[in-house]
């Protein structure tokens, strides 16, 4: 199958995602390898308007393991000197020239399929908006799921914290709506639930889901538990509320006691102050191993959309 914008997780069936997982395993013998130089004469543009701290880094070494070369630029506004509204077109119709492929962060929620528009050479959306989609990140999180639980099919999965805002939480609901018997629970306090459009998405597809505010409630019934930062910039209460509400919603030991013994605790990194240290070494723990998986599955994707 061909592949060649990658704007939202809507575009991917289930015969295309059963297909990136068997190009994911691929790479990752190649990765134990060491790499390889077959993409060494291409060249991606690591192109974002907005900040990064994991994406950017684990795109740019998937293009180095392939052997390609990365052009980076991390305050991307700033390539023209014209108004925002016109600095994303002519910064991607001037950068496409000098790429094979762009992976794109931008601030506005539509800003890949905007860019894509003009864009000549494939486009990866690597998040745009807060609250739009950031779909490798899904692509990544549903591969890890797979991998730790070895089931997609009647998952139970808990998105807690920020999902109003959460573009990751929003495009992993997009693909685990595709899969048979899931049941999503969205735990968050009420100001940062998740968004009618998804709900709605929800129940077009038949997917089971809960409206919920007590995450130790949740936690003795999922596979999976997906936490996300609540940003105090969010939260109009007082500071008391606030750190009351962060309680609330902290994985601790305490919190861990009540998962099953084979459920996972995911998150799309960097944490803040939604999962304590202390139980980074419990094998459910698997938010390190997810960040290794998303290097490689970003491999498998650039390498399909540079074919
Ligand atoms: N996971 C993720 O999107 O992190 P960054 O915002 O740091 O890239």
């Amino acid at each position: 199958m061909k592949l060649k914008h990658i704007l939202n997780s809507q575009q991917f069936t289930q015969p295309l995602i059963r297909e990136l997982f068997l190009r994911v395993n691929e790479m990752e013998q190649i990765v134990k390898r060491g790499g390889t130089r077959d993409y060494d004469r291409k060249i991606m543009a690591s192109l974002f308007f907005g900040s990064s701290s994991l994406t950017r880094f684990s795109f740019e070494a998937a293009m180095s393991r392939l052997g390609g070369k990365v052009l980076t630029m991390e305050n991307a506004s700033a390539f023209f000197s014209v108004s925002p509204e016109d600095a994303l077109e002519d910064t991607i119709r001037v950068v496409d020239d000098f790429c094979d492929v762009i992976a794109l962060r931008h601030n506005e929620i539509g800003g890949a399929s905007r860019a894509a528009d003009v864009c000549s050479v494939p486009l990866i959306n690597a998040g745009d908006g807060k609250g739009g989609q950031h779909p490798t990140q899904a692509l990544l999180d549903l591969y890890t799921i797979h991998k730790e639980t070895n089931k997609l099919d009647g998952l139970k999965v808990a998105l807690v914290g920020n999902l109003a805002d959460g573009r990751t939480v929003r495009s992993l609901s997009y693909l685990l709506s595709k899969y048979e018997r899931v049941k999503l629970y969205f735990v968050s306090p009420e100001s940062l639930q998740m968004k009618q459009d998804i709900l709605d998405h929800l129940e077009e597809h038949k997917t089971w889901y809960t409206v919920e505010s007590d995450l130790h409630k949740v936690l003795p019934e999922v596979d999976v538990v997906y936490t996300t930062q609540i940003e105090r910039e969010r939260f109009t209460g007082n500071d008391l509320e606030f750190n009351n509400l962060k309680k609330n919603y902290f994985i601790d030991k305490e919190a861990v006691k009540l998962m099953h013994k084979k459920a996972i605790i995911l998150s799309p990194l960097p944490r803040f102050n939604e999962i304590s240290r202390d139980i980074d070494n419990d094998p459910r723990a698997a938010y390190f191993r997810q960040t290794q998986n998303g290097m490689i599955l970003r491999m498998a994707l650039l390498a399909w959309v540079l074919e």
